[in-house]
């Protein structure tokens, strides 16, 4: 990348030239975790190491989560486009539209969400009690999620424009660019706070499966951010997903105007830790999830940041990490999951 770095302001002033509702308490904190630290590091050669957490599941709306970042910038896409109904869904434990759900409800819009079975969390508990809770219209589908999914949403976004209804839906080329450009925006907010604690990070570590990853690696390419960027999968998915995410990351600096652009290489994205396949618990993630909960009361999510938290944990285990490292782990949210995952939590 030969493109000298911005500062973080510059990048902000990029950014605000975008239509964006604030329905995120900005900044999250960032809060060290010293007790974590100490006991996976002690005996290993990253002893002393410090770590640190990014709150993002302190953005606030509805329990909060990355999607509440995301969102101040496409529910201000659809509002901009004169929406009154959003058409969106995922897996039927989604943080992403229960978040959406609260985002609606706050700025008057209709929401219809269209869930797939996954296998996990049906009841109506977790996430689907909370959609439900905030007004949102749900229907549970069989189509999994991914291309089958995708596809029926644009259907179902078809059908409600017939009947005269100016629909936003979730569409992965529009929608996913605008929540990479919220997480450029972290990255800057993380070099801030680091800065003023008179610190440099050496690692960022997130769950990430498109948007996120590829805003934190396009942050940290605008940025000049040295630390390394591992961004940790929880899903397997039917395409190239390093691809998927310079291709959402080049379409952010598009829209911000910046000249930046990643190539598949440039991301560190591991499959590693999915384990039998989403949203299926590991051992090692549950053992991510209690050591955080018990050494910082901070609780992970079963789906995402507990095998996101197990790659820090195995990195630093197996001599992945050196000493005196500054670890930054971005929680991206998910706790209400924990509901109705609580039989695969307790089951350790
Ligand atoms: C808690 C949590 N972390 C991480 C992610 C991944 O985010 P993205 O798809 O934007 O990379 C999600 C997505 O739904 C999530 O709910």
């Amino acid at each position: 990348m030969s493109q000298p770095p911005l500062t973080t302001d510059e990048l902000r002033r990029c950014a605000a030239r975008l239509p964006r509702v604030n329905l995120a308490h900005l900044p999250t904190p960032l809060d060290e975790v010293p007790r974590f630290a100490e006991a996976i590091s002690r005996g290993t050669r990253a002893s002393g190491s410090r770590v640190f957490v990014k709150r993002d599941d302190c953005t606030g709306l509805l329990f909060g989560g990355n999607k509440t970042r995301h969102n101040d910038f496409i529910l201000a896409d659809a509002l901009a486009q004169g929406a009154d109904l959003l058409v969106w869904g995922a897996g039927v434990q989604s943080n992403n539209c229960r978040q959406t759900a609260a985002g609606c409800a706050k700025l008057g819009l209709e929401c219809r969400l269209y869930l797939g079975r996954t296998g996990h969390g049906e009841e109506v508990q977790g996430n689907l009690l909370l959609d439900y809770l905030v007004g949102a219209h749900v229907e549970i589908v069989d189509a999994p999620i991914g291309p089958e999914l995708d596809a029926l949403l644009q259907q179902r976004a078809a059908e409600w424009r017939q009947r005269g209804r100016k629909v936003y839906s979730w569409d992965r080329r529009r929608v996913r660019p605008l929540g990479a450009i919220t997480y450029a925006l972290c990255v800057a907010e993380i070099v801030d706070q680091m800065t003023k604690a008179g610190l440099t990070p050496t690692a960022i570590y997130s769950a990430a499966s498109g948007a996120t990853g590829a805003g934190l690696a396009l942050g940290k390419a605008v940025l000049g951010v040295g630390a390394a960027l591992r961004l940790i999968l929880p899903i397997r998915w039917p395409w190239d997903v390093r691809a998927d995410m310079a291709e959402i990351a080049n379409d952010a600096a598009t829209r911000l105007d910046l000249p930046h652009r990643l190539q598949p290489e440039d991301f560190d994205a591991s499959l590693d830790y999915v384990g039998p396949g989403y949203g299926e618990m590991t051992p090692e993630g549950r053992e991510a999830f209690a050591l955080l909960a018990r050494k910082e009361g901070i609780l992970l999510d079963p789906v995402y940041t507990s095998k996101a938290m197990a790659a820090v944990i195995d990195d630093v285990r197996n001599g992945r990490r050196g000493p005196r490292e500054v670890i930054v782990f971005v929680h991206t949210g998910g706790q209400p999951a924990v509901f109705a995952y609580r039989d695969e939590i307790l089951h350790t």
